[in-house]
């Protein structure tokens, strides 16, 4: 067992040169490495995340493992190679992709993500859960990152890979994503070790603030204070920096997030018709309600006077009810 995960580490470390190699020293790796150009990605960050390129054929790691003999079916095992279906060998799982290695905690190669170029299903191609890969344990980045959040007890959080990396390049060396899974309490623990704070910055759309909501209980559960930042129309953070710049992202999504509680308001806020009566009372019961599960008193107060001022309620009436609420929870 010991020895198979030291030759499969080696056999990824070996593959993610190769196929970096391969971006950036042939005529298919050229448009693969013009799709990353057009995507705002230089070279120096193809290098420092190691992106590659598989070519299209069904042998190009498969002789590369061979010439180094690496045992063919170790290799299928750890995800780098695919039976065929007939049983008379083996093909490369990963072709016509752009690559992304994925890093374990000690910075080891422990598995990939291939991207398509262009459209097309399945979008990115992970490899499979193996000795070395599990994906709930897995977040993207956090060996690069995990200086910077340990430096200042903060992580962000994003949905894909691209996110990550533009926003390192605008600033952001604290950055991880998840592995296209949901948000495992896991995850959570490894972050609450090293972080106090954590950033919510998935993408601007319903999906992404569906997926906030859930992650919100389970990373406060791990003890940490969540913030939310909120991206306008629909854009995720890689969008957001190719249409309005680096600068305007630090400034805008990472330098300004809400707290948990505004985040929950504007969520609530979607389901009710505010236009109506019905809708309006019923959005003001919420909103209690999320308010109430604040421990202090005066922050509850800040969030109920904008209410009051808003919906023209008395401060009072609302304090009344959340505070029942409150007491509720405790
Ligand atoms: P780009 O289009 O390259 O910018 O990707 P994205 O990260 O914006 O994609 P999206 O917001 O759709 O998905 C977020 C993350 O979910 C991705 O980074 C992946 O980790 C994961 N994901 C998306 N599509 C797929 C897929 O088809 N298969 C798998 N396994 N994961 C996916
Ligand atoms: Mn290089
Ligand atoms: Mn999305
Ligand atoms: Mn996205
Ligand atoms: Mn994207």
């Amino acid at each position: 067992e010991d020895t198979e995960r030291t030759v499969l580490i080696e056999a990824h470390e070996l593959a993610a040169k190769f196929y970096h190699y391969l971006l950036n020293n042939t005529q298919h790796g050229k448009a693969a490495k013009d799709y990353l150009r057009e995507r705002g990605l230089g070279d120096k960050l193809i290098d420092h995340y190691m992106i590659g390129y598989a070519p299209e054929q069904w042998d190009t790691l498969s002789r590369f493992l061979d010439n180094r003999k690496f045992d063919p079916a170790l290799m299928e095992k750890g995800g780098l190679l695919s039976a065929k279906h007939d049983g008379s060998g083996y093909v490369d799982r990963f072709r016509s992709r752009i690559i992304f290695p994925i890093w374990d905690r000690d910075g080891k190669v422990t598995a990939f993500a291939g991207r398509i170029i262009g459209d097309g299903q399945p979008k990115y191609l992970n490899s499979p859960e193996t000795m070395l890969f599990t994906k709930s344990r897995t977040l993207y980045n956090l060996h690069h990152a995990r200086p910077a959040i340990r430096k200042r007890k903060q992580v962000v959080i994003f949905e894909g890979y691209m996110d990550v990396i533009r926003s390192w390049s605008a600033g952001v060396k604290n950055g991880v994503a998840t592995m296209g899974t949901a948000l495992t309490a896991e995850h959570c623990q490894m972050l609450g070790r090293q972080a106090d704070e954590v950033l919510i910055c998935y993408d601007g759309d319903d999906a992404g603030q569906a997926a906030a909501m859930k992650s919100i209980p389970m990373l406060e559960a791990a003890g940490m204070r969540v913030m939310v930042s909120m991206l306008p129309k629909g854009k995720d953070p890689d969008e957001y920096i190719a249409e309005y710049g680096p600068e305007a992202f630090m400034r805008e999504a990472i330098d300004e997030p809400v707290s948990v509680t505004k985040f929950k308001l504007i969520y609530s806020r979607k389901n009710h018709i505010l236009l109506k009566e019905e809708g309006r009372k019923n959005y003001l019961l919420e909103a209690a309600g999320i308010v109430a599960e604040l421990d202090s008193a005066i922050e509850r107060e800040i969030y109920l006077q904008e209410l009051s001022r808003e919906f023209e309620v008395p401060l009072e009436v609302l304090k009344q009810d959340c505070l029942i609420k409150h007491q509720e929870l405790q």
